[in-house]
């Protein structure tokens, strides 16, 4: 139940004839007592009526019964204490009412021949946990995984694999992706070779499109690995890469050309969206075929953009990738809705985040300065870790539990903490209630609050629908997140102050509802949780 949503409906109804129009409640959790509004402040200008009068006028009005009970607060701010019976009655963790959408999710994109590192890592987290929260919700999700699988850095692997074939088992892409870079760097002859490569490759000759696949193939495979490991629901179905809207780019420049949208600039065709400008304030390209005829990662964008609307009939576009592309989504954005390939009604959304940094604050590196595996990574989490669902869980909390925009500090000693707001405090609340329910001596019954710690449970515990419904509007998961932290410590004060539980049938009760919600959240963030810890 959203409770905060019926007390805001409720209170919305006496407000309304109070104010003679539509008002926001404004009901929020609060300090001073279970929930407060304080819309009769904002009210008191235009009523020309003072804000106390205004509240009791509310609250004599407003019909709570069988709900709460209202107290005027302060300057006029209503307290609203919510009943007994209400908290202790069961029911059912749903997912938000309103119109279910078709979203196509872009998320993890990680790069061919570049095992998957930790700036896909958030990525990956972030869009997994919104395309299990947005299914729970309803919406009908089509995760889409917008590999880098084409562009011209094929030449110089493909012509580095042909002079080198056999010496590779390419089970180490990175080691192999770097020494063509060197040889590309330091060898002419290669470099014109490689550049001859890209052309064969554009078209089409068998091959060299048998060497490109047999690279994309293990890639893939790793990146299969990655995601089960790390418990992801991305499957080889999901798998769109750049290369799969190589034979729409074409259209995409005959549509743009056909709607006057294209410019010739230094040979290369541009889109000019209104409002971008750069540095100089003159206006940005964004290039859709650049002066050689090749095609790049706008036009792809494009292309892939028209294909989510068109094709799959999405209401909803989610791209969920890292803030330094802002821009780049934004003009892309801005040329698809031009070209007519955002109708009204659809949206597109960059559904940003920030880096992960090092304990130096710069961004995550190894020692000697490359960057981080995410096989490593998990290797490691393997290590310190009791369990590998104990690793995974403490990774992706730290991910989850800030604002996505936000950089965090990945630091191992801080999320592997067993106390603290970290992914393995949480997993501990659940696998000790799990504990606590199996050796219940009696079965769970009617709750009857007695003590505070057991009212601040059961209240805490109604959070939860709208903390699920804010992380799915928002698409934040943090939202969520916060409020698993927050029954999980509720959870830990009403265990160590109200003994005996086992005993008891209501406090078993709670304890199983505290346990399901657990479960539910963790579920939907993509946490795993460990049988024992
Ligand atoms: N491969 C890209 C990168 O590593 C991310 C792809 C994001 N998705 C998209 N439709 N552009 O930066």
């Amino acid at each position: 139940m959203n409770l905060e949503a019926v007390l805001a409906a409720r209170l919305a109804v006496a407000f309304e004839a109070v104010a003679g129009e539509p008002v926001d409640p404004l009901v929020r959790a609060s300090q001073h007592a279970d929930f407060q509004s304080g819309a009769a402040l904002g009210l008191a200008r235009r009523l020309g009526r003072a804000p106390r009068e205004i509240a009791a006028d509310v609250a004599a009005r407003a019909d709570l019964t069988g709900l709460a009970t209202a107290e005027l607060s302060g300057p006029g701010f209503l307290n609203l204490t919510v009943d007994d019976a209400v908290l202790a009655a069961a029911y059912p963790l749903d997912p938000p009412p309103g119109a279910k959408e078709r979203i196509v999710l872009d998320y993890s994109g990680p790069n061919v021949a570049k095992e998957l590192h930790v700036g896909h890592l958030r990525s990956t987290i972030i869009g997994d946990a919104l395309a299990r929260l947005l299914s729970w919700g309803g919406h009908d999700v089509v995760r889409v995984n917008h590999l880098g699988d084409w562009g011209t850095q094929f030449g110089m692997l493909i012509e580095h694999m042909s002079d080198h074939d056999g010496d590779y088992s390419l089970s180490d892409l990175t080691a192999f992706y770097q020494q063509a870079r060197v040889t590309f760097d330091n060898d002419p002859d290669f470099r014109t070779r490689a550049r001859l490569r890209v052309v064969a490759l554009q078209n089409g000759d068998p091959a060299t499109r048998a060497m490109w696949h047999r690279l994309v193939e293990q890639s893939e495979r790793s990146f299969v690995a990655d995601y089960e490991r790390l418990g992801i629901t991305l499957t080889r179905a999901d798998f769109s890469g750049e290369s799969s809207y190589q034979d729409q780019l074409g259209s995409v420049v005959d549509e743009l050309t056909a709607k006057g949208l294209l410019v010739e600039s230094e040979g290369a065709l541009c889109a000019f969206p209104a409002g971008f400008t750069g540095r100089d304030g003159q206006p940005l390209p964004l290039i859709v075929r650049k002066s050689d005829g090749g095609f790049g990662y706008a036009a792809t964008d494009l292309a892939a953009l028209r294909h989510r609307t068109r094709e799959l009939a999405a209401t909803r576009l989610l791209y969920v990738v890292g803030t330094p592309q802002a821009n780049h989504f934004a003009m892309v954005f801005a040329v698809g809705r031009a070209a007519g390939w955002l109708p009204a009604g659809v949206t597109a959304e960059h559904v940003n985040f920030g880096s992960v940094l090092g304990p130096d604050g710069r961004m995550l590196k190894t020692r000697s300065g490359d960057t981080i595996k995410l096989a490593g990574l998990l290797d490691e989490a393997d290590e310190r870790a009791t369990a590998p669902a104990v690793g995974i869980g403490a990774i992706k909390y730290a991910d989850l539990a800030n604002d996505r925009r936000s950089d965090y500090v990945f630091d191992w000693d801080r999320m592997l903490a067993v106390t603290g707001d970290t992914g393995p405090y949480l997993q501990y609340a659940l696998v000790r209630i799990r504990s606590l329910l199996a050796k219940a001596g009696a079965a769970p019954g009617p709750v009857v609050l007695g003590h505070p710690a057991e009212r601040r449970l059961a209240l805490t515990l109604l959070g939860f629908e709208p903390a699920a419904a804010a992380a799915i509007e928002h698409r934040e998961p943090h939202r969520l997140a916060v409020h698993l932290h927050d029954v999980a410590v509720a959870f830990s004060t009403f265990y160590e102050t109200c003994r005996p539980i086992l005993g008891s049938p209501s406090r078993l009760a709670l304890t199983a509802r505290t346990g399901e919600t657990l479960r539910l959240g963790l579920d939907l963030l993509g946490i795993p949780v460990p049988d024992e810890m």
